[in-house]
């Protein structure tokens, strides 16, 4: 079942959360940095999303046990008609079972419902599982690229969009890079919310 998560859940969001960055990004953000996360700062700060926007945050739950969640908003970067998927985490015990997919239908079902004609959303450059799973679920490389620096480590991110179905296209942020070598103070950070 995807439903939207009560204030109740963050404990399970933060948990999942850390567990998702151990998993999936080592060997690209280094270990020592993984180590240091918290899942109570994490979970406090989905906490105060949950309450800001109750629909904002989703939960896939089965047996009363949440296995994995997602967030969106508007896009950080103000580009017209974006909304944007902040984060998308599974359990990693449960990947390959199909949450993922539900959650990110489930979000941008909700996106739609809000009137956005598309969805953006960064991922790491090395993060190869997820961008083949952001393939898998239509989103295409629009150009946008950014990095930052946990570290000492330079990590690329890359911006990937799909466009809602029977929506003409106005997305036209794709034919430059956002940001290349250095943030701008506009682009959303891997260190923020996004997580
Ligand atoms: C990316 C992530 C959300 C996918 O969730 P999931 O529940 O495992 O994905 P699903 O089971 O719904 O997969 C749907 C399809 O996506 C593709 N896919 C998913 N994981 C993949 C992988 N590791 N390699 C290649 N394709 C993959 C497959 O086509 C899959 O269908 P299949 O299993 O029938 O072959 C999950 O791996 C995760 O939480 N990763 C760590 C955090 C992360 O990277 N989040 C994205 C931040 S931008």
């Amino acid at each position: 079942m995807i439903r939207p998560a009560r204030i109740e859940d963050a404990p399970r969001i933060g948990e999942i959360h850390v567990a998702g960055w151990r998993t999936g990004y080592r060997g690209i953000i280094p270990d020592s940095f993984l180590a240091g996360l918290s899942s109570e700062k994490r979970a406090a700060g989905w906490k105060y999303a949950i309450e800001k926007d109750p629909e904002s945050v989703l939960v896939a739950e089965e047996a009363g046990v949440i296995q994995g969640w997602a967030a969106i908003a508007k896009s950080r970067e103000g580009i017209a008609g974006a909304g944007e998927l902040l984060a998308l985490y599974v359990d990693p015990l449960s990947w390959r079972k199909g949450y993922g997919a539900k959650l990110i239908s489930a979000a941008e079902a909700t996106l739609w419902l809000r009137g956005y004609e598309g969805c953006v959303l960064w991922v790491l450059e090395r993060n190869f599982s997820a961008r083949a799973f952001y393939r898998r679920s239509g989103y295409t490389d629009d150009g946008g690229v950014k990095s930052e620096s946990i570290e000492g480590v330079d990590l690329v991110e890359l911006r990937m969009y799909k466009r809602r179905a029977n929506k003409p296209a106005q997305h036209n942020a794709g034919s430059r890079p956002v940001s290349s070598g250095s943030p701008e103070s506009a682009s959303p950070s891997l260190l923020g919310p996004r997580g």
